[in-house]
């Protein structure tokens, strides 16, 4: 007879060739069975499909990084604990001491601080540039340089790079590019079908979809996401196998849930633009955009994102930001809640009047995450938040 500590351990841990799930589980467990020792010697030999150790890889996590390649139509994908984790991951897994890394200057603050605060530390020199010399990359190339970072369209101006444009370039110099499509996520932008290395995104956003997960991923060849798999095991940048299952089924509704994020935020710009307490409306679906005819060549949806100015006036951006009711003053975006922040009291915040006008940023400017409500609900309550200030 055994004892009751290794009855509770033990029974009742069924064959589960007999249970065949309609839907990938939830593996709760950070540890795979082997059967004998040969199996795991094939395991390290890379002769095994099994499974090891959950920081390595786990089949929730796995399941959904294969949905994530086949929509980016790469050959790998690769999930992260979040965004950043993604992005310090990839870093850490391409550039080494003495590598320069150029980087759009309208980049995730995250991002920045990476690279201008901790990354500098190991000896990579970042190098920020201005929208016109993403526009002149070969330009800007020193012999350092690896790795091309940037973001299109970038926040919160939605401002478009040409991505074919920078794709080229790096591959004429031999040079990494890497855009993080979080923005547009992979239903409105290919960039790895224009010619860029890795495509990484925050899954915490568009991708999730739900405001409930927070994650990151990358995708692309697997020559270059390998080198990155390898520093995921040594950093611990893993997505545990709860939140992967979450995104798993996030994702399954990502077409029908981004062409309404789409069509609300066309609806909310135009509505926008065609109000006279509005000064300003940015969305790359309007030809008023300066970059309307970039974003028009190379995105396949406009997205859910809009910012608006209120003449660069922060009292009056700041009333309306605080009338709105249906619409959640919170940060993040591309869940199904609309979402509204004052990118000077949250992505600029401490900037210089002269940084802020290099980033296209006005003290009166309100950006909008647009959900998936009814857009009539929206516009109305745009409309009330817009009426309290006189
Ligand atoms: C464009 C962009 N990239 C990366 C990130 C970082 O993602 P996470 O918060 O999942 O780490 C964010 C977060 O807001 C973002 O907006």
């Amino acid at each position: 007879m055994k004892g009751p500590s290794t009855e509770l351990i033990h029974a009742g841990e069924i064959d589960r060739n007999a249970a065949v799930p309609l839907t990938t589980p939830i593996y709760e467990t950070t540890t795979f069975v082997f059967d004998n020792a040969a199996e795991v010697v094939a395991y390290n030999e890379g002769r095994s499909s099994k499974y090891l150790y959950s920081r390595y890889t786990n089949p929730t996590v796995v399941s959904v990084e294969q949905k994530l390649a086949a929509i980016d139509h790469a050959e790998a994908a690769l999930t992260f604990s979040s965004g950043m984790g993604a992005t310090a991951t990839i870093l850490m897994a391409h550039v080494k001491a003495g590598d320069e890394v150029i980087c759009g200057a309208a980049i995730y603050g995250g991002t920045l601080h990476l690279l201008q605060d901790l990354l500098a530390n190991f000896g990579v020199t970042p190098r920020f540039i201005s929208l016109d010399e993403m526009a002149n990359l070969e330009r800007v190339f020193s012999d350092r340089t690896k790795l091309v970072w940037f973001e299109s369209p970038i926040n919160p101006t939605l401002r478009c790079i040409d991505i074919r444009r920078v794709a080229q370039a790096c591959r004429a110099r031999g040079v990494l590019s890497v855009i993080d499509n979080t923005f547009a996520s992979s239903m409105n932008q290919q960039p790895l079908a224009m010619g860029i290395d890795l495509a990484m995104q925050s899954a915490t956003k568009y991708l999730n979809g739900h405001s409930d997960v927070t994650g990151g991923m990358v995708a692309g060849p697997k020559a270059l996401v390998a080198p990155i798999e390898k520093a995921r095991r040594l950093l611990g940048t893993v997505m545990d196998p709860h939140p992967a299952y979450a995104l798993g089924r996030g994702l399954q509704t990502m077409p029908l849930r981004v062409e309404r994020h789409n069509a609300n935020a066309m609806a909310v710009a135009k509505f926008l633009e065609g109000d006279r307490r509005v000064s300003q409306v940015y969305y790359p679906g309007l030809a008023s955009h300066p970059d309307h005819e970039i974003a028009k060549r190379q995105m396949l949806g406009f997205g859910g994102m809009v910012c608006f100015d209120l003449d660069g006036r922060y009292d009056r951006a700041e009333r309306v930001y605080n009338a709105l009711q249906i619409v959640k003053r919170a940060t993040s975006l591309g869940g199904i809640e609309s979402l509204v922040s004052l990118p000077v009291i949250t992505s600029q915040w401490g900037h210089t009047d002269e940084q802020l006008k290099a980033a296209g940023v006005t003290k009166g400017m309100l950006r909008l995450s647009v959900g998936l409500e009814d857009v009539a609900d929206l516009i109305a309550d745009l409309d009330q938040a817009l009426g309290t200030e006189n």
